[in-house]
């Protein structure tokens, strides 16, 4: 029979790290699942408050890489890490394509370390930075979702379509039962902001997302518009 005996330092670090994942401090990092989140960057143009670099992608691109509890709410500020600039340096390229900064105002280095700062910081200790940033990458890639859309009949053309007709499409291409979507409110009608899939703790399976009653500003809306490229005037 085959035994598989732990390296003594290996046994060492587990006990202490269950210590003090029972402690205050390290409570913050212990995730339940993480969310991978789109952006339809048309839409997060719309938002007022925003100045977006021109012109604004017609894909989706990614918000970012969110490790939350098992309530679905996403842990921030789990630990000081510093400037993660070599490791950004390394996959500069791939990120500038599936994760750009929108805002005028944001570099992307500027947007990549403010995420990990918020939310990287959490997959600590389980991932370091540079699986996080190749996890990113190499999920995203798996999925394409204005393809789902359109292949189904739904453009970003400003038109509505059926909220329960946007998820199946979506459902379908990421394979499980249950995401979420948030929306902007914007001369009184709901568009279409983000999409969150959510994964497992390694984040190498889709899961479904916790239940949740929160609307993230789609109200209780049966339709929701798919926004086409420069809809503000
Ligand atoms: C947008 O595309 C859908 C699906 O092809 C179509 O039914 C709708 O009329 C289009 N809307 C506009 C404003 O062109
Ligand atoms: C949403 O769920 C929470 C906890 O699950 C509950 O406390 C709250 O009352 C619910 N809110 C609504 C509007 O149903």
């Amino acid at each position: 029979m085959k035994t598989y005996h732990y390296p003594p330092f290996l046994l060492f670090y587990l006990v202490i790290s269950t210590f003090s994942a029972l402690g205050p401090d390290a409570s913050n990092s212990l995730y339940n699942h993480l969310q991978l989140v789109y952006l339809w960057p048309s839409t997060f143009c719309l938002d007022r408050n925003m100045v977006c670099k021109k012109p604004v992608a017609q894909n989706f691109v990614l918000h970012g890489l969110w490790p939350a509890d098992r309530a679905g709410n996403s842990l921030v500020y789990c630990s000081r890490t510093g400037s993660i600039s070599r490791a950004l340096t390394k996959y500069e390229r791939q990120l500038a394509a599936c994760w750009p900064s929108l805002s005028r105002h944001t570099t992307n280095r500027q947007f990549w370390q403010y995420q990990w700062d918020k939310h990287g910081t959490c997959v600590l200790p389980r991932m370091n930075v540079l699986h996080y940033l190749q996890l990113m990458i190499s999920r995203q890639g798996k999925f394409n979702l204005l393809r789902a859309l359109t292949s189904n009949n739904i453009k970003p053309n400003g038109s509505s379509y059926p909220r329960c007709i946007i998820e199946a499409a979506i459902r379908q291409e990421i394979g499980t039962r249950n995401l979420h979507m948030s929306c902007l409110n914007f001369r009184t009608r709901l568009f279409i902001k983000e999409v969150y899939m959510h994964l497992d703790v390694s984040g190498h399976k889709v899961v479904s997302c916790p239940i949740s009653n929160k609307t993230r500003g789609c109200g209780r809306s049966v339709n929701l518009v798919f926004s086409a490229a420069a809809s503000r005037v």
